[in-house]
């Protein structure tokens, strides 16, 4: 049997009168890639924000590891990097190890783990996303896209056992896009990590994926009729 790791059931959310996910219902195995897609404004950011608890549904559930979303706390199993990092406060004076290293604190985690484990694990995730050498650079004086490779290191940071992305690679330049792929692949194929990713270019990733969803006027459907599961 599949392990279950996500769950939403009749999902309804509105922001004010405005509804924009309606009965919205999935199942995510572990070890599944799967992509979001539809159109501009089909409520796909919002979806991934209340299957991370970030935003409440007014109606139905979302269970996360078998634990309702609301009860949730072992939150250094989920990466999650948001959509806009270009819209980060480049004034924020951070360096690039710092923006990384932040989450890892606060992880309980991480609490016992002395200063140099929490060091080598900043240094592994910017280098497997060739930023290595930006460690001591203040994130604001860094090109957009840049500052989306460190994003998904700090996604990564906490060896998560799933990862939403939302549009992930947008602000990437082709060859970069193409090594962020080739990561993710190994880190669903080899390690095992379950992603969870909102994504335009759905041609791009079409290979990777085993599960594809759309979402539009309201509703989330699944594309594929055969699901490919490893
Ligand atoms: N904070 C908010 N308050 C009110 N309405 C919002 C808010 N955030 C988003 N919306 C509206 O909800 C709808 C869904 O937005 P959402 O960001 O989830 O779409 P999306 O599918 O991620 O779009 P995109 O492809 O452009 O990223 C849109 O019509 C948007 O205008
Ligand atoms: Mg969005």
């Amino acid at each position: 049997m599949q392990e279950l790791v996500l769950k939403g059931r009749d999902i309804g959310f509105r922001y004010g009168s405005n509804y924009i996910l309606d009965k919205c219902s999935f199942d995510i195995y572990k070890g599944d890639f799967s992509v979001i897609t539809g159109p501009n404004g089909s409520g796909k950011s919002t979806l991934l924000k209340i299957c991370l608890g970030l935003l409440k549904q007014q109606e139905g559930t979302v269970e996360l590891f078998g634990k309702p979303i609301e009860k949730y706390s072992d939150w250094k199993n989920i990466g999650y990097m948001p959509q806009r990092v270009e819209a980060f406060n480049t004034r924020f004076p951070a360096t690039v190890e710092e923006v990384v290293k932040a989450p890892l604190y606060s992880g309980s985690a991480f609490f016992s783990t002395n200063k140099k484990a929490i060091n080598n694990i900043v240094e592994k995730s910017l280098s497997s996303v060739g930023m290595g050498d930006y460690k001591k650079r203040l994130i604001g004086r860094l090109s957009v896209g840049q500052q989306q490779r460190v994003f998904i290191a700090k996604a990564l940071a906490n060896n998560p056992a799933i990862i939403f992305m939302d549009e992930p690679t947008a602000g990437i330049d082709n060859k970069s896009e193409k090594e962020f792929y080739d990561l993710l692949y190994s880190l669903n194929r080899v390690e095992g990590i379950t992603i969870i990713m909102v994504t335009h270019d759905y041609a791009d990733v079409e290979s990777m994926a085993n599960r594809v969803f759309c979402l539009s006027n309201g509703t989330i459907d699944e594309k594929c009729e055969e699901v490919v599961r490893k």
